[in-house]
């Protein structure tokens, strides 16, 4: 298929960032964007929690935060879309400006704020597609926040979970965003495990035939204490799986002013080493018991089997496609495929871990 990111990339660029995001949601939902299957790769399927993924490269969430586009981002070649943050009630988010790039280092710097349009509209959504028979292939995860002005947290995730347990093939509860105040202060031992307890109670009230895996997504920037609670807490609470990592609010050196100074998460490139170190701890702490979701700064098919290597068993990325452009998906699966082949790897659950051997 032809790639049209060459010509509508530098077109994108002349607006600023959230306006091209909101163009690009537009074509997206406007069939603009054509559909491209790639290549046949047996090596990539995988199957994690009795979910078949054709492929374990996902799109990352705040992308679709309203579940808008999973159908065409899916067709885009992803093996899994997660759409969210998603709240209970609608909320605007932070005021703009609030969303930036950082262009030569291959990063983006985000303050958002859990925009979105509530729990109902993006419930609704899910509800249309799953009656639709054109839908496409693809697993939806659904990812939960909450709304800046609740005070029980729980409450919110809980919420949540019951809405979407019958409509989503995976949830995450998110305690990583750094722009909720209060919110990663729930990474802590006793809120974690209260929070879990709820949210995996809430999902066993739905009495579904088929629970849908719930994930916690955590930040990058944890201490050794906080990252040996996590892991303990996720182990004995029953959780299925985590997701390493959100953004950072570290700011690396090569960051310039005036963008090192904006509050927010910066997310891409400079977010690759620091959240695979994080995902290696998180797959030693947790013994390679619990499948993990390798995420932050994936740009390539050797990115993605380095997280793989490191613990992951599905990586999933976002910033990269800012300036890479939709086809970064097929390049980073053909790329993998090949790395898998090179080192002898028959599959992808073959390599996962495979740093830690
Ligand atoms: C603009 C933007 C919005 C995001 N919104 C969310 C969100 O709502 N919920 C969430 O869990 N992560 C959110 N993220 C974090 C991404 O899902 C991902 O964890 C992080 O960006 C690292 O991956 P990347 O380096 O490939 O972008 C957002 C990231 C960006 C850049």
């Amino acid at each position: 298929m032809i790639d049209l990111f060459p010509i509508v990339g530098p077109l994108l660029f002349r607006f600023d960032p959230e306006t091209a995001h909101g163009l690009t949601i537009k074509a997206l939902k406007s069939g603009l964007v054509p559909a491209q299957r790639g290549g046949d790769e047996p090596s990539l399927r995988s199957r994690v929690w009795g979910l078949d993924f054709a492929n374990p490269v996902g799109l990352a969430a705040g992308f679709d935060k309203n579940a808008e586009v999973v159908d065409a981002m899916l067709r885009l070649g992803f093996g899994f879309v997660e759409a969210g943050s998603v709240t209970p009630r609608p909320q605007p988010g932070n005021p703009r400006p609030r969303l930036f790039r950082a262009i030569e280092q291959g990063a983006v710097l985000n303050r958002m704020g859990f925009n979105n349009e509530g729990l109902e509209a993006f419930a609704a959504r899910l509800e249309r597609r799953r009656d639709d028979p054109a839908r496409a292939a693809g697993l939806v995860g659904a990812n939960l926040g909450k709304n800046k002005d609740t005070a029980d947290a729980a409450d919110d995730y809980v919420i949540g979970v019951r809405r979407l347990a019958p409509l989503a093939d995976y949830l995450v509860v998110n305690v990583s965003s750094p722009n909720t105040p209060g919110l990663r202060a729930l990474q802590g031992r006793e809120p974690l495990r209260d929070l879990l307890g709820r949210a995996l109670d809430a999902r066993a009230a739905c009495k579904l035939t088929r629970d849908p895996p719930l994930l916690l997504k955590i930040a990058p920037d944890l201490t050794d204490e906080d990252k040996s609670d996590i892991a303990a807490v996720a182990l004995e609470s029953g959780v299925d799986g985590l997701i390493v990592s959100n953004t950072t609010i570290a700011r690396p050196a090569d960051i310039p002013e005036p963008l090192r100074s904006e509050a927010g998460g910066l997310s891409g490139r400079p977010l690759f080493a620091p959240s695979t170190l994080v995902l290696k701890e998180m797959y030693g702490l947790t013994g390679g018991k619990l499948p993990l979701i390798g995420a932050g700064g994936v740009a390539s098919g050797a990115d993605a089997y380095a997280k793989i290597r490191a613990g992951a068993s599905l990586v999933q990325f976002y910033s990269a496609m800012v300036y890479g452009g939709p086809a970064l998906v097929l390049r980073i699966r053909a790329e993998l495929a090949a790395l898998l082949r090179r080192d002898g790897f028959a599959r992808v659950a073959d390599a996962v871990g495979a740093d830690h051997r």
